[in-house]
């Protein structure tokens, strides 16, 4: 089955103009006034999650602690797909888990796939040749010296053994991951920042056309002091 290819979302030289849709009134009905948790828990993690664009250098420890929070595979169960299927910390469409994590550590040539269910890094081979050029397009968007770059690279056809147009399953779960990412970035007192910018065409550099599909990159670092 063939991607759908969205493109790479660029700024626009000329900001846009909309008008915003306009809801009809209606009858307000107030909810009950939420009281302060104090700074325990996610709820008040949730308050204080900023992104961040300044970062320091992430110890190999807090990106372990983030890549184990965020992604690790708790359990496996077989499945008719020919693959089985996981439960992680995110949730997924299915519980297919279509989305791998390469990394890329500051200064290092090679990118790194992260393994969920051995928690560990597996060094991809080729990745210096073949994702050329990707941390030149991660640092015109948002210059970093220090930052661990996070590429998510879903792997479509494990979401199409399930469903049909199951695309936007896949954005949704790449959001979702993001989402979490971020959460737990801050838990862990790390800078994090998704970036605009797919990582396609390099993604799908890595295997036959239409195998492994760039759907996101986020920067990640250690507590910069100017945050
Ligand atoms: C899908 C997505 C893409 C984003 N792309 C960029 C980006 O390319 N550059 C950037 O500096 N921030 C990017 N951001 C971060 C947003 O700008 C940020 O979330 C927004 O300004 C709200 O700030 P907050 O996250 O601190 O609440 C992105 C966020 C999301 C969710």
């Amino acid at each position: 089955m063939e991607w759908i290819k969205l493109g790479s979302p660029i700024i626009k030289a000329e900001p846009g103009h909309y008008q915003p849709f306009t809801w009809p009134a209606g009858t307000f009905h107030a909810l009950p006034e939420i009281k302060d948790v104090g700074d325990e828990g996610i709820l008040s993690l949730l308050d204080r999650r900023r992104t961040s664009r300044t970062f320091g250098a992430l110890s190999e420890c807090q990106l372990g602690q983030l890549l184990w929070r965020c992604a690790r595979t708790q359990a496996i169960a077989e499945s008719d797909y020919g693959f089985d299927l996981e439960l992680r910390p995110t949730p997924s469409a299915g519980a297919l888990h279509p989305i791998h994590i390469l990394l890329q550590r500051p200064g290092a040539p090679n990118w790194l796939r992260y393994d969920s269910r051995r928690h560990g890094l597996v060094e991809v081979a080729e990745s210096a040749g073949a994702f050329a050029g990707l941390k030149e397009q991660c640092d015109e968007v948002l210059p970093t010296e220090q930052a661990t770059r996070l590429l998510l690279v879903a792997e479509p056809g494990k979401t199409y053994a399930k469903y049909h147009h199951g695309e936007s399953l896949i954005w949704r779960d790449a959001g979702a991951l993001l989402a979490v990412m971020a959460m737990i970035a801050e838990a862990l007192d790390c800078s994090f920042c998704p970036l605009g910018i797919t990582g396609e065409p390099w993604a799908g550099r890595l295997a036959h056309a239409g195998v492994l599909t760039g759907v996101g990159i986020a920067v990640v670092g250690g507590p910069s002091s100017q945050r």
